[in-house]
């Protein structure tokens, strides 16, 4: 079972991948429609053209980078499905599947010095650099040269307020009890943030909440802007000026707004041990968003790294989707597998076998944007992570709050609270 059985996540159209046809839902991720088809490698390593699969299923790392109807380099959880849609593999020789390429990490168990390669002679050593110019680098050159984009949009706002999770949520809605025009800026291309796991956590707050958000944001005169992230913030007199990127649109927003909340959440990390990125490793809460909202089932044995009620919530929602599912006790040695994750092996000496890897570790706090407005950032030593330190309410900096994950790990309810805190002091402040 690749996809759970209710009729709405039923295949309604083909998308192409190196010229075979993959069943796909209109609207769904690229990767959404790899996974549920078994097919988690769709890349090689620059180098050495290893394996490589999409990990953060969030717009976050980069390793699921594909050409989309000609043009490189596009991130395929971000690529939405549609009839016809052309996906190729890059960085292989005859696709990802059966690179050709995978042959220099067959012959250079020990690695390439590529600094020193072939130096001996002159000539020998262009004709390598020659060689390994073609050979390396991301993509090629697009079909077509892109359009040039529309001129950048302006827009001036009471407050903007970065990510739709629990506190970004909470903010807004505090923001317009107390009167503001608010833009909310959501990356993802849905509001909800790890509420969109359905992890069904105790004080999560309900599904319907971020709609409920949405709607009053924008009945109080103010927007709402999904596959948007905020690309820069800096300071501009008394004021703060924001770059958004509204992908979805083709088109940047620059914002000027007297006040901000930062709720930009976490980035998925991968785990520390040899074979981590194989396909198959993927962060838990890109894993379980895909489950719950394109129905994919990623395989059928996975293995999730963490501690916690979250690392349950993953194993339990992973069970009810019909995988054997099992938590991860002990350290990992390293990760096994060919085009895809076959097992783990523990620091204890045991083999667990597994085609998915759901990593639900701590995550990093996405502080840039604090820390480019002024934010102190301390080491949590719990995490070995770098968070927001916050002052009352959240203040970070003159005109900046910051709430929820990015001040550390804490529950969903625990952020709505930090959310409507910053939301508060920045409506009176
Ligand atoms: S950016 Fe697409 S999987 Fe991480």
């Amino acid at each position: 079972m690749a996809r759970l059985p209710e009729p709405h996540f039923a295949p309604d159209c083909t998308i192409s991948v190196d010229g075979r046809e993959i069943p796909a839902r209109s609207g769904e991720s690229v990767t959404s429609a790899l996974l549920a088809a078994g097919r988690p490698l769709l890349s090689r390593s620059a180098k050495y053209h290893r394996p490589r699969g999409p990990f953060c299923l969030q717009s976050s790392c980069g390793s699921c980078l594909v050409r989309v109807d000609g043009a490189p380099n596009v991130r395929a959880c971000e690529t939405a499905c549609r009839p016809g849609l052309r996906v190729e593999t890059q960085n292989a020789f005859g696709g990802a599947a059966h690179d050709l390429l995978g042959a220099i990490d067959l012959f250079s168990p020990h690695g390439i010095d590529h600094h020193h390669m072939a130096t001996w002679s002159q000539v020998v050593n262009r004709v390598a650099v020659q060689a390994s110019r073609q050979l390396s680098g991301l993509g090629h050159l697009p079909d077509q040269v892109p359009a040039a984009r529309p001129p950048a949009e302006e827009l001036r706002i009471d407050a903007l307020v970065v990510g739709s999770g629990p506190a970004g949520l909470g903010a807004a809605e505090a923001l317009v009890q107390g009167g503001l025009r608010v833009l909310l800026c959501e990356q993802d291309r849905a509001l909800g943030g790890r509420l969109r796991c359905r992890m069904h956590l105790p004080g999560d707050p309900p599904l319907a909440w971020p709609g409920e958000v949405a709607r009053a944001v924008e009945r109080a005169g103010g927007r709402v802007e999904a596959r948007a992230p905020v690309l820069g913030l800096w300071r501009d007199g008394t004021e703060l000026l924001a770059a958004v990127d509204r992908r979805g649109a083709g088109r940047m927003l620059v914002v000027r707004a007297p006040r901000a909340v930062l709720a930009s959440g976490t980035w998925a990390q991968p785990p520390l041990f040899p074979g981590n990125d194989l396909p198959g490793v993927h962060g838990a809460r890109g894993l379980l968003v895909a489950l719950a909202e394109d129905g994919v089932v990623p395989g059928e044995r996975a293995a999730v790294l963490g501690q916690g009620p979250e690392a349950e919530a993953v194993a339990e929602r992973l069970v009810a989707a019909g995988m054997q599912a099992e938590r991860v006790e002990g350290e990992v040695a390293r990760g096994r597998g060919g085009r895809r994750l076959a097992a783990l092996d523990l620091a204890d000496g045991r083999r667990l076998r597994c085609d998915t890897l759901a990593v639900a570790t701590p995550r990093m706090p996405a502080a840039e944007l604090a820390r480019a407005a002024g934010a102190h950032l301390e080491l949590d030593p719990a995490t070995g992570a770098f968070r927001v330190k916050p002052g009352p309410a959240g203040l970070v900096a003159p005109g900046v709050w910051a709430a929820g994950e990015v001040c550390g790990p804490c529950t969903a309810a625990a952020a709505v609270e930090a959310g409507l805190r910053a939301g508060e002091a920045a409506s009176r402040g």
